[in-house]
């Protein structure tokens, strides 16, 4: 029977106990980790968030009962122990921290029974996930994820203090509000007052931060729950946690200097990382030139070619005919990987696949010079020497090739350079390596919707340089617009937002907004610009990706208390799920069966 902790009070956690502290009288709580039985000796790991201790049961101490108690302690048990603290009577466990001690136990209080739990609470537990997401309460127990969350805690209340310190003030903002645009779906919650009428859940709070700045708060800051009904991936949750932040009368620079503070700060105090500043920066079109993508890995090389000039006149159809379409031909050179089997090679195309290619061309080349190829049969053997020479191919190594619309040839090859260096095992998680990314394209040309659509979003100020080409060639637009990557991850993004009216007007029409739907959806921060607003500019941190990677860790789910799975359901709490007839009743709403 569970017996109350009245008269006692914790004195120290776990690890908090050292050998500094023998002889005193301490009194613990916490759950049992694991019982020995050594007949006139008890043993007991005792777990707290803290770490281990050993508790020592010995008769002649805590008296026939205390041990006939001692005796019934099982796995998960709550307990309170009062007793001295000792050096180790047995071997010294060099990997606890209390290692050296142990605490005699002069009084046992079981606080808690438990059942035998679904899994065992240790650190690296190979349990299958969906299993330790159904009982996440007891998942939270493990080290590791304590861990994780006492870390993202701690960059937390870090990021508070240094932004408090620059004068940021954290203001909240509303979690029942209208669409925000950052382009995903909204989570809707209907209203009951008004049937028929939904609140949208903030996709971020980009509008209220951008007003907080109209009325003169300056710097502001918020650690932030944002909300966006897309497709989960590892690096995405339905809901995940920003680190938001507007600042007025700045620019880019004067964003990324503070920032590049705070991440040397957080870096260091957290995990002892030295952050080299300033973080080098790379335009949009570097990036994607150099490595397929807007957020590239640095931790490896394996850079694009654009051999499009080299193959302009080849025989080979698939080359020039992606050429004559307006696309490119670029290949990469996976150094030293020429005796890759065939079986991993047609892997490799399947991926490449997956990222919208209709193929991948190979050049294997042999360690004597020789070479074996997908498409040699179509070219000259001068070609081809052309060709490997582009791509700087030495004996051993294998270049792959992708053609097609530059998009596509990016994304692919962008994909598979990650791909090949995560397989050779290039992707070393104790290297971080920080990159701006800037002048992004201010818009997106959609082919689904045969509109432009804005790359960020659409109070993003496009560069001074540019603006003459708003009206005649929108699509080369360069944006004062800005990514924070860490290898390969985007963990935050932002920019210089238009702080005038007519520019503003011209993008939202660009956006093919007319002027009253623009004013159905913003027309109070259009309002607002009318009466005086700052130059201002800001930023958000994905939280939770950036203590994925401080930590280590291949999924946010791991950062996260109660994170949701791929179909964006809670394994715990089985939500979501039906609400009663009356609930809907009262909302005006009806379900429609699919
Ligand atoms: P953005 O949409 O780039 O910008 O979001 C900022 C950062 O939030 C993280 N993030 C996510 N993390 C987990 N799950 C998701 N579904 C998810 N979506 C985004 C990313 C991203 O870099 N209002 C602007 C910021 C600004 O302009 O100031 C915004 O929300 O790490
Ligand atoms: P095929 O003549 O269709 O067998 O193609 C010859 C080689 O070209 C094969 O290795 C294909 O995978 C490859 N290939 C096909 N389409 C493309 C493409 N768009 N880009 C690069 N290689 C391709």
């Amino acid at each position: 029977m569970a017996e109350s902790m009245k008269g006692l009070k914790r004195s120290n956690r776990c690890t908090e106990i050292g050998v500094e502290n023998v002889g005193q009288v301490v009194t613990v709580m916490g759950w049992v980790q694991k019982r020995r039985n050594l007949g006139s000796l008890i043993f007991v790991d005792l777990r707290d968030r803290s770490g281990l201790l050993q508790i020592i049961f010995d008769e002649n101490d805590i008296g026939k009962e205390g041990f006939e108690k001692a005796y019934g302690i099982r796995n998960e048990f709550v307990i309170a122990v009062v007793g001295q603290v000792e050096k180790r009577s047995g071997a010294v466990n060099e990997n606890l921290a209390t290692g050296e001690i142990e605490i005699r136990a002069t009084q046992l209080r079981i606080l808690s029974e438990s059942e035998t739990p679904p899994f065992p609470i240790e650190e690296n537990s190979n349990v299958k996930e969906e299993l330790r997401l159904k009982y996440r309460y007891l998942d939270l127990r493990r080290p590791d994820l304590q861990n994780n969350l006492i870390m993202r805690s701690k960059v937390a209340t870090l990021t508070r203090l240094f932004l408090a310190n620059e004068g940021f003030l954290e203001i909240e903002t509303p979690m029942l509000t209208k669409s925000t645009p950052e382009g995903a779906r909204d989570y809707l919650v209907p209203s009951r007052v008004h049937p028929g009428n939904f609140y949208a859940l903030p996709q971020s709070p980009q509008l209220f931060k951008q007003l907080l700045m109209c009325s003169g708060y300056d710097r502001y800051m918020q650690i932030v729950k944002c909300f966006r009904d897309e497709d989960l991936r590892a690096d995405r949750q339905p809901e995940f946690t920003q680190i938001d932040m507007e600042l007025s009368f700045v620019d880019i620079d004067d964003v990324i200097e503070v920032n590049e503070r705070l991440l040397a700060h957080v870096f260091k105090e957290v995990i002892d990382v030295d952050v080299q500043l300033p973080i080098q920066r790379m335009t949009w079109q570097v990036a994607m030139d150099r490595f397929g993508s807007d957020k590239p890995d640095l931790r490896f090389g394996m850079e694009l070619k654009d051999v499009s000039n080299i193959v302009k006149d080849c025989g080979f159809v698939v080359f020039t005919g992606a050429l004559e379409n307006g696309g490119s031909v670029r290949g990469i050179n996976a150094n030293g990987q020429g005796a890759m089997p065939r079986k991993k090679i047609d892997a490799l195309v399947e991926f490449a696949k997956g990222y919208g290619a209709k193929g991948l061309a190979y050049i294997a080349i042999n360690e004597d010079g020789t070479f074996k190829s997908s498409f040699g049969k179509f070219m000259t053997e001068d070609e081809m020497q052309a060709l490997i020479d582009a791509m700087e191919g030495k004996p051993g190594d294998l270049l792959l090739f992708s053609s097609d619309k530059n998009k596509i040839v990016w994304n692919v090859l962008g994909a598979l350079r990650v791909e090949i260096a995560n397989s050779l095992g290039l992707l070393d998680k104790n290297i971080f390596e920080f990159l701006w990314v800037t002048e992004f394209p201010l818009l997106e040309f959609s082919e689904e919707e045969n509109r432009f659509t804005a790359m960020h979003h659409p109070f993003t100020m496009p560069m001074e340089e540019d603006l003459d080409k708003l009206e005649s060639d929108p699509g080369s637009v360069r944006a004062k617009a800005y990514d924070i990557v860490l290898n390969g991850t985007e963990i935050g993004g932002g920019s210089v937002r238009i702080s005038q009216n007519h520019i503003q007007e011209k993008m939202l029409e660009l956006l093919g907004f007319t002027k009253e739907d623009a004013y159905e959806r913003f027309g109070f921060l259009l309002d607002a610009f009318k009466y005086g607003v700052p130059p201002h500019a800001g930023l958000a941190y994905g939280l939770d990706r950036m203590v994925m990677l401080m930590a280590k860790k291949d999924s946010i789910r791991d950062v996260i208390a109660f994170p949701k799975i791929k179909d964006a359901t809670c394994l715990m709490t089985d939500a979501p799920n039906v609400v009663d007839a009356k609930q809907l009743k009262e909302l005006a709403l009806e379900i429609i069966e699919k």
